[in-house]
């Protein structure tokens, strides 16, 4: 009994000692090309504790950031991102002039003033992402804490951890299945990323509880952020990182 009350009352401490999170989402992407390191850069600018990026292994191997398979929606380019090498990609627009980024160069930019939270996205992610982080720790100063990484693929989060146990990782979700915790478990994940309209005071602190934290994706009024916020919610991923500026 003792032991329990000990364990609550820590999980509350680090919980309610964690900030409120407001997280760039691909950026600042509600102002700059998504996912460029213009995008990036204004996010910086603006304050934000923690940006978000979609990541992709393109045919050449090399991660690059991007956010659809496709190239269509974001850049002049067509086909889809997995069938070509870096140098067909790395010259195409991505708009206001900017390019499809590498990872490396996203890093080499934020150069650890902030925390990235790299999405695994394509397939096959996991391994070249944790050879990334661990190479950035080992001969560039990084910390671990400098990162997080997360994805829909909750086998990828689980493979992911494998292979860098060090880092914090989410499983993001379309919904709240029931059974959820379990799906955080299983995949040895630290967070649970929920679309916003699906959360509930009740889901919240369930997780709470459990020692889960909470953030909602993608939150773009203030109104909205504070409703999330009063519900409990750890933070908010957003096209506009200024919302409280
Ligand atoms: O991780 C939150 C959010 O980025 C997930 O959705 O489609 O914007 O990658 P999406
Ligand atoms: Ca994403």
């Amino acid at each position: 009994m003792k032991n329990l009350l000990i364990l609550v009352l820590s999980i509350s401490v680090q919980l309610f000692s964690q900030p409120f999170l407001v997280i760039g989402h691909r950026g600042a992407c509600g102002y700059e090309p998504e996912n460029t390191l213009r995008s990036f850069r204004r996010a910086i600018d603006m304050g934000v504790k923690m940006i978000e990026l979609d990541a992709f292994v393109c045919a050449s191997g090399e991660l690059v950031v991007i956010h659809d398979p496709t190239l269509e929606r974001t850049t002049n380019g067509i086909g889809y991102v997995e069938d070509l090498t870096w140098d067909s990609l790395k010259h195409l627009d991505a708009g206001k002039g900017e390019h499809i980024p590498l990872l490396s160069q996203v890093l080499d930019l934020v150069d650890k003033r902030i925390i990235i939270n790299i999405e695994l996205k394509g397939a096959h992610t996991e391994k070249p992402v944790a050879n990334l982080i661990h190479e950035y720790v080992k001969n560039k100063a990084w910390s671990y804490e400098n990162f997080v990484v997360s994805s829909f693929d909750h086998y990828a989060v689980r493979e992911f951890h494998e292979l860098c146990p060090q880092v914090k990782t989410g499983v993001i979700f379309e919904c709240n299945p029931i059974g959820y915790a379990d799906i955080v478990e299983k995949a040895q994940a630290n967070y649970a990323i929920n679309f916003y309209e699906s959360l509930t005071k009740e889901f919240i602190d369930d997780a709470h509880s459990r020692g889960i934290r909470i953030f909602a994706y993608t939150v773009n009024t203030k109104p909205l952020a504070i409703k999330l916020q009063q519900l409990g919610i750890d933070g908010i991923f957003t096209n506009y990182p200024d919302l409280f500026n």
